[in-house]
């Protein structure tokens, strides 16, 4: 049986409460996540508390793939523009697989192959144990909320990206983002880097299967935010 991230209709089997007013839903071509070999990935395969990342909706945006050691509710969240939405429930046999896109909410940094100022980072005080931390303005979000923008200037909290699960298979497919989705505006300001990094294939929607990656086999280098 697939198991979807907790979208409308699904909000019993997640145990939480539907809420009228939610939307931003954006459907994008299902892509299955492989691993480097191209074999599908399990979802017992993601170590909890670790980053992955892989690139959805299109080859050149980059996703957070996260795993917890508890279940992940929905949280109801709001977008810049005051649109409201429920950020999904984890996916997967404890309801704890997330995914976010990777480009910050403020000034859009994004992990690229040489480095990444955006990361998962642990907590501080008051925090959650993980965060997710971008190092350009000090945006922190909370990946087990929605990505909820906990502190710094980021106007909004880091697109959802939906999963779903195929229990019986134990694999894991992107399907679509809600929130407030920011390609357009990355794609506009990054045209001639993304150009460099990736050919002409920039707005290429990501295909079949999306290669997840360790965050360390992702970018050579992961700033630290203090140096
Ligand atoms: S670009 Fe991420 S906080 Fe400014």
């Amino acid at each position: 049986m697939r198991q979807a991230a907790c979208v409308a209709g699904a909000w019993l089997a997640c145990g939480a409460v539907p809420s009228p007013a939610l939307g931003a839903t954006q459907r994008h071509p299902r892509s299955l996540l492989v691993d480097a070999r191209g074999d599908a990935l399990a979802s017992r395969q993601l170590k909890p508390g670790q980053a992955y990342l892989f690139n959805y909706p299109f080859t050149a945006s980059p996703v957070f793939l996260l795993a917890f050691d508890r279940g992940v509710l929905p949280a109801e969240l709001e977008t810049e523009g005051k649109q409201r939405y429920a950020a999904p429930a984890g996916v997967g046999p404890n309801r704890s697989i997330v995914a976010f896109s990777a480009i910050c909410a403020h000034k859009l940094m994004y992990p690229t192959p040489e480095i990444s100022f955006i990361g998962l980072r642990k907590g501080g005080r008051g925090e959650p144990a993980q965060v997710i931390h971008c190092c350009g303005d000090d945006s922190r979000y909370d990946p087990q909320r929605g990505a909820r923008v906990i502190s710094g200037p980021a106007p909004q909290p880091l697109a959802a990206v939906l999963l779903e699960w195929d229990a019986a298979s134990d694999r894991l497919y992107a399907v679509g983002t809600r929130g407030g989705e920011m390609f357009e505006a990355f794609f506009e300001k990054y045209a001639a880097k993304l150009e460099l990094e990736n050919g002409n294939a920039q707005r290429k929607p990501s295909g079949a299967s999306v290669v997840v990656r360790s965050a360390a086999s992702y970018s050579k280098r992961w700033q630290t935010c203090s140096t």
